[in-house]
Order: C-alpha cells, then sequence, then structure tokens
C-alpha cells in the first residue's frame, strides 16, 4: 500500500528534515519515493543542491491553485526518487491560507490522485504548528515525530499529537494515524537519555519505536559535503539507524 508519512514535531531542530531525506534515500533503493518539503526554510531541498531562491517550481503553487499538476512541481532526483522542493514562498502561502482564501487540502487531493506513482511519499513540515502543518497532516496516511531525547520534547510530541486529533476528528481526515514517535540524537552512554526514554514509554505507550537514531557526527556532518548520512557513511551508527527504521516501519505498517 502507498504510505503517505508526515514528519512532524512542534519542535525546531529535533531531527524532521534529516528523517525524511535518510528514510526517503534508503526507501528510494528499493521502491518508488516521493518528498515534499512543506518548509519555507527550504533545507530539505537545500540537501539536494537547489538554491530555494532561484527555483522556477515549487510546492507554493500546488498550495495555491487548483490546475497546477503536480508533474509541475516535481523535480526527479533519480529514476525512482522525485523531491516537491520547497521554497520562501511557502510563508507568503501559509498566510494566504491562514486568512482562508485558499483551501488547505489541494496537497490531499493531488497526493491522492497521483498515489500510484509512487510507494512512498514523505512529507518534510516546518517547526511550530502552523497551517502548513496542518496541510502536511490532511495529505498524510500517518504521522512519523521525530523526539529529541530530552525532556523538553514532552510538549512538542503532545502538541502534534493534539492537532492530528483535531485533524482526524474535524478537518477531514478520518483515518491520520499516528506512526509512531522515532527518539532522536540518542546517547547511549547518558543515564539522563535513559530516563528520557523510560519517561517516553510512559508517557506514549506503544508509540515509541524501537530503533532509535544516535547523536552521530557523521548525521551532522554529511551536509557539509552536500549529502545524506545514508550515502556519505552508510556503515556509521546513524546510517544504520536509519536503515533499521525503514524495517521497522516496514515490517507492521499499522502498528504501533
Ligand atoms: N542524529 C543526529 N546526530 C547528529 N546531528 C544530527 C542528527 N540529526 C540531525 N542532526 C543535525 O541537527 C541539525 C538539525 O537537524 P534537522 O535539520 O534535521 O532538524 P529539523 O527538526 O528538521 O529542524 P527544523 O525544525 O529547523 O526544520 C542539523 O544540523 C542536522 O545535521
Ligand atoms: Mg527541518
Amino acid at each position: 500500500m502507498v504510505r503517505i508519512l508526515a514528519i512532524a514535531n512542534q519542535k525546531g531542530g529535533v531531527g524532521k528534515t534529516t528523517t525524511t531525506l535518510n528514510l526517503g534515500l534508503v526507501l528510494a533503493r528499493k521502491r518508488r519515493v516521493l518528498l515534499v518539503d512543506l518548509d519555507p526554510q527550504a533545507s530539505l531541498t537545500a540537501s539536494f543542491g537547489f538554491d530555494s531562491y532561484r527555483l522556477d517550481r515549487s510546492g507554493f503553487s500546488l498550495l495555491m491553485y487548483d490546475d497546477v499538476a503536480l508533474s509541475r512541481a516535481l523535480r526527479p532526483i533519480h529514476s525512482s526518487l522525485a523531491l516537491v522542493p520547497g521554497s520562501v514562498d511557502l510563508a507568503t502561502a501559509s498566510i494566504k491560507l491562514v486568512q482562508g482564501s485558499h483551501p488547505l487540502d489541494r496537497l490531499r487531493k493531488l497526493l491522492r490522485e497521483n498515489r500510484m506513482q509512487f510507494d512512498d511519499i514523505l512529507i518534510d513540515t516546518p517547526p511550530g504548528i502552523n497551517v502548513l502543518t496542518v496541510i502536511g497532516l490532511l495529505a498524510a496516511d500517518a504521522v512519523l515525530i521525530p523526539a529529541q531525547c530530552n525532556h523538553a520534547a514532552m510538549l512538542g510530541i503532545r502538541a502534534v499529537m493534539d492537532v492530528s486529533r483535531r485533524v482526524r476528528e474535524q478537518m477531514g481526515n478520518p483515518d491520520l494515524k499516528v506512526r509512531g514517535i522515532v527518539p532522536t540524537f540518542y546517547d547511549p552512554h547518558s543515564l539522563y537519555t535513559a530516563r528520557v526514554l523510560e519517561d517516553l514509554r510512559a508517557l506514549f505507550p506503544n508509540q515509541v519505536l524501537k530503533t532509535m537514531i544516535p547523536y552521530d557526527v557523521h548525521v551532522a556532518d554529511a551536509p557539509y559535503r552536500g549529502r545524506a548520512v545514508v550515502q556519505d557513511a552508510p556503515d556509521s551508527p546513524g546510517a544504520q539507524a536509519y536503515v533499521r527504521l525503514v524495517e521497522e516501519l516496514d515490517s507492521n505498517s499499522s502498528a504501533p
């Protein structure tokens, strides 16, 4: 079944984009993958070497106009990977969307109309809970929540859970699932991290995935070489964790 997964957390800098990028690259080794960058910061787009200020096409047009085909906004990356780029225009889009002059479900309709072209669609969302987050959640089958291993993470997770419930119950995506919480920046030597994980599992029973993404300097360094860690250092702990995350997400697509 085609999966449309939104990657979201209210908190910034927790690994949303890194997770979207590396999941996407690992999935695209075997399947047809579409990545959608809904963040005006356009970090995912920059990961592929695009200068978002110079792009002649981006997700902006898909959110703003009814008659734009998905293919107009797509950038092929390689034979099984494509990107709907983000751009700073998305900030303008979000103002117009908040003003209510444009429907919020255009991306949902477009992705669902085109879903047979892809096996997996991953949507990177901006930090905070805003109209672009809502658009991502409306379009998705499920939300994946990367969460840094500290206690401040609880609030960000709770915020995504709350808005997901609202999107499910009141906004027209009744089947939206929470696919799970992925602990990021995991430090196996830290007692504090162990404590945070214990608390996370108590607070969100059955929702914390088994795979944890470790803090890994290879993950942090890869972007400086214009690469993702799964390409740049495939044997590193961070890259291996992303491979395991794909296996876990594949192993039981309806759990936890
Ligand atoms: N597991 C990791 N180990 C080390 N560094 C990491 C790891 N994951 C992400 N980083 C680094 O942390 C920074 C933030 O990651 P990323 O951009 O993925 O977070 P984000 O949640 O998308 O941020 P934003 O909220 O601004 O969109 C980046 O510099 C990234 O390279
Ligand atoms: Mg990001």
